[in-house]
């Protein structure tokens, strides 16, 4: 094969950092985006850590997000990067892509799971919101994360019960 693909459901969405020769628009079956991973180094600090998106696996879900082709030419420095800017606490994962035009193919995406020391399972939006609502780390506030995640969701069409309760509680603490 010629080229790998990279799957990406957080930053890598709108901000991938690495040399691709197509992205398309894709879903990955029985996984389920949450925030439960705190982050000290993009968006947040070590004493007022934010938290970032993760994907859990779940029978019957979905997880939308950006497929990218990788020139195999380019896959080392492709990992190097991503291993580099996903360290605390991800982990390189294969799994299988669905294009929105109705393939699939294998590709790798970045999962924090539940073994890592940032790892943060609370099921409550308000206490989520809370804490991004003032976080802001080396990559920005954790407002503008969140933020982003629903612009990419918004213009892929798709809803997200989670990611939208999250952003909902967020706006009402932030803008009045
Ligand atoms: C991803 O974008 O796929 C991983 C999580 C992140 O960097 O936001």
């Amino acid at each position: 094969m010629s080229e790998i693909w990279v799957f990406g459901y957080g930053s890598i969405m709108w901000n991938p950092g690495f040399r691709y020769k197509k992205k398309e628009t894709c879903f990955i079956k029985g996984w389920e985006r949450r925030f439960w991973q705190e982050s000290s180094d993009h968006r947040g600090t070590s004493s007022k850590p934010g938290r970032v998106a993760t994907i859990i696996r779940k029978k019957n879900s979905r997880c939308w997000g950006i497929a990218y082709s990788v020139a195999k030419s380019d896959e080392k420095e492709t990992f190097q990067r991503l291993d580099g800017r996903e360290r605390n606490g991800y982990e390189r994962t294969e799994t299988i892509a669905t294009s929105s035009l109705g393939y699939s193919f294998e590709c790798v995406t970045y999962v924090a799971g539940p073994n890592n020391r940032y790892y943060s399972e609370e099921d409550s939006v308000h206490s989520i919101a809370r804490q991004t609502a003032r976080a802001r780390g080396p990559s920005g506030a954790n407002r503008e994360y969140i933020m982003l995640i629903i612009r990419e969701l918004r213009r892929l069409g798709v809803y997200e019960r989670h990611t939208e309760a999250i952003w909902k509680n967020l706006k009402d603490r932030t803008e009045s």
